[in-house]
């Protein structure tokens, strides 16, 4: 895999890019294994939004990151996984090992009737096994979609049902810190929503009493028990739908983001290996859960295609106590380690203490994800974690880029706090006024698009090609808009400024205010609800919930009811920070509600509301600032 060595390099390749895109990928796209190479490096249209890179080119995802490595990295350990429990053992899976077992698996989803292309659920707590049934799915051909284990079983359905599925592969239960948690009797509840699902696997991991149907319900264990570790690769075209991944959006409900086989193996591959640095014998830990696209690229797809080895981690960071991210860096003397701000602002909440008995020497660099972080962040990180003499790699990108787009290259380029700093080699954001003009030059600020496809760039949302091009391709003609505000600064450094759409980042995790709102809506006493976000100390942005309704019952007890909907709804990580009974909202002549002046009184920002003169009901806004919390 080409590596960049120097900040030279860095602006050769850039310009390289820019000026030959064709040369700059296949060059790129040439170090991996091809049953077939490719007829045009790409072919795009951002107007219809068609693309496609590496035409006509034939492959399989896992043949790049078995059959490629096994010769040379056989006995090296692909995956070690760190339990829930710090007294139960970690397990060290070598190449050899996963390859083995993911045929193994391979082989029992073609027995349950997976073919190319029938969509397969993966709903799994952080164990070895749901990176195999995610390279077992790439292996046949099938296309996976993983749903992040805590999501609700109504979650689940919507996006079962949103993608037809045939299966679910999933666990009796998950250990996480100190509680376990349900997670069959959650696909239960949700398949009696669901009419395209004809199985369902489930691995054993907490031994707990779970229901299993007759004919639709299989034991993991089971399933494979019988098969061979030999599988042949399914043959793919470079287009052909690697996997679908939901994610929340500024409407209705989560969007099925879909990626490509080959785009999204190119650049995977090649960004983990160039803004991590990663060197062979590296141990390299990225603390996401798999549900998320963080989990998908840069824990089992960027680093296994590298030949790394990754740490999977089941458990949380606050259990048997608050050192515990600390201690796995120092068992298994990890040398990348990459975590959200979220995470490291509860962390730092708890000072210094919790570090005194760790070395943390073994770090060479260490990285942040998912949302802006904020300086003080980003130095108690740099100072306590890489203990000043680390690389900080502040990666920005998303669902839709499917790989890292603006970062520092660790050691190459220098950092700068709280700013993602440059774009990769391949990427070409544009800042623009709300107008669409390009703001050229530095200290600009406007809106974050892309103006040239990469490798990996969405291709569809599943189902409805439509909604992709209206939510990515149509703001701004000719690129694709990614709804983050940007600043680059005096040095022509990149600073992401956050969500300029109605979503919000709650620890690291894309919300959709009106799928919150849809939620708090399901309580039969709730009129009308409005959501913003406003800055929380830890999550980064917390959810404030104004809500009207009409109820004999006390505020106390209907908001704690309002919680609970939620939970059920969509999950725990929706559930409001802070609910406002109010009489009315705030809406224009047109009946829209003013969002921005929610959000004000949310973050406590009363002295500058802005013009509210065009509002229908004023004397709402009055009483929207005495009732705040
Ligand atoms: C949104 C994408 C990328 C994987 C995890 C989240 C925000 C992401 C950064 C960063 C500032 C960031 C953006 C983006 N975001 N990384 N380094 N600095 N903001 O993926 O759920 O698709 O969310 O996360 O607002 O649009 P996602």
């Amino acid at each position: 895999m080409q590596r960049i060595n120097s900040l030279s390099e860095y602006f050769k390749k850039y310009e390289l890019s820019e000026k030959n895109p064709e040369s700059f990928w296949s060059e790129i796209a040439d170090s991996f294994t091809w049953k077939k190479k490719w007829d045009k490096v790409l072919d795009w249209d951002f107007e219809n939004v068609s693309i496609n890179w590496f035409q006509n080119a034939k492959l399989n995802i896992t043949e790049n990151i078995f059959e490629r490595n096994l010769k040379e990295r056989g006995d090296k350990t692909a995956i070690i996984w760190e339990p829930n429990d710090p007294n139960e053992s970690p397990i060290h899976l070598t190449y050899k090992k996963l390859y083995e077992e993911t045929c193994r698996f391979s082989n029992a989803l073609r027995s349950k009737g997976i073919k190319k292309g029938d969509r397969v659920i993966i709903y799994m707590p952080m164990v070895p096994e749901a990176a195999i049934a995610m390279l077992a799915c790439a292996r046949v051909g099938a296309v996976h979609s993983v749903v992040f284990a805590g999501f609700s079983s109504t979650s689940l359905a919507d996006r079962i049902n949103d993608c037809q599925a045939k299966m679910v592969l999933t666990s009796d239960g998950n250990f996480r810190g100190s509680k376990t948690i349900p997670v069959k009797s959650v696909v239960d509840e949700a398949l009696e929503k669901c009419s395209t699902i004809e199985s369902v696997i489930v691995l054993e991991r907490t031994k707990q009493a779970v229901e299993m149907f007759e004919g639709r319900d299989f034991w993991w264990h089971d399933c494979v028990s019988e098969e061979t570790n030999i599988c042949d690769a399914e043959v793919l075209d470079s287009e052909d739908m690697l996997f679908i991944l939901y994610t929340s959006g500024s409407t209705g409900k989560p969007k099925g983001v879909v990626h490509s086989s080959a785009g999204y193996m190119v650049y995977s591959a090649y960004t983990f290996q160039n803004v991590f640095q990663y060197d062979e014998n590296d141990i390299y830990w990225c603390t996401a859960d798999v549900g998320w696209i963080t989990g998908h690229s840069y824990i089992v797809y960027g680093p296994l295609l590298c030949g790394a080895t990754t740490v999977m981690f089941e458990g949380v960071p606050t259990f048997p106590n608050v050192s515990r991210f600390w201690d796995i860096v120092d068992k298994f003397k990890i040398n990348q380690f990459y975590t959200a701000p979220t995470a490291i602002r509860a962390l730092q909440a708890h000072g210094l203490e919790p570090l005194k008995n760790n070395s943390l020497e073994s770090l060479k660099v260490i990285g942040s994800v998912g949302e802006p972080i904020n300086e003080e962040a980003w130095h108690w990180y740099h100072d306590n974690i890489g203990k000043g003499n680390c690389p900080l790699v502040d990666t920005w990108w998303q669902t839709e880029t499917g790989g890292i787009m603006i970062s520092a290259l660790a050691g190459i380029t220098p950092n700068k706090p709280a700013h993602a700093s440059l774009p990769l080699p391949g990427i070409h954001p544009v800042i623009v006024d709300p107008e669409g003009n390009e703001l050229v030059g530095n200290n600009v600020q406007g809106n974050l698009c892309i103006k040239f496809p990469w490798p990996s760039i969405i291709r569809t949302t599943y189902g409805d090609h439509q909604r992709c091009i209206n939510t990515y391709f149509s703001n701004y003609k000719g690129m694709y808009f990614t709804g983050d505000g940007v600043k680059r600064d005096h040095d022509g450094y990149l600073r992401i400024l956050g969500r300029v759409d109605d979503v919000i980042n709650v620890s690291g995790h894309r919300m959709g205010t009106a799928e919150v709102e849809n939620a708090i809506n399901e309580h039969e006493e709730v009129i009308e609800s409005a959501v913003v976000g406003y800055p929380h100390d830890i999550k980064g942005e917390g959810i404030y919930a104004y809500v009207i309704i009409n109820s004999q019952s006390s505020d106390d007890k209907v908001k704690g009811e309002i919680v609970d909907v939620v939970r059920r709804v969509i999950g725990p990580i929706a559930k409001p920070d802070k609910i406002q009974i109010v009489s009315g909202l705030p809406k224009t002549r047109s009946g829209k509600i003013m969002r921005r002046i929610l959000r004000k009184v949310a973050s406590n920002d009363f002295g500058n509301l802005g013009d509210t003169s065009t509002l229908l009901n004023p004397d709402v806004v009055e009483e929207i600032i005495n009732g705040a919390n």
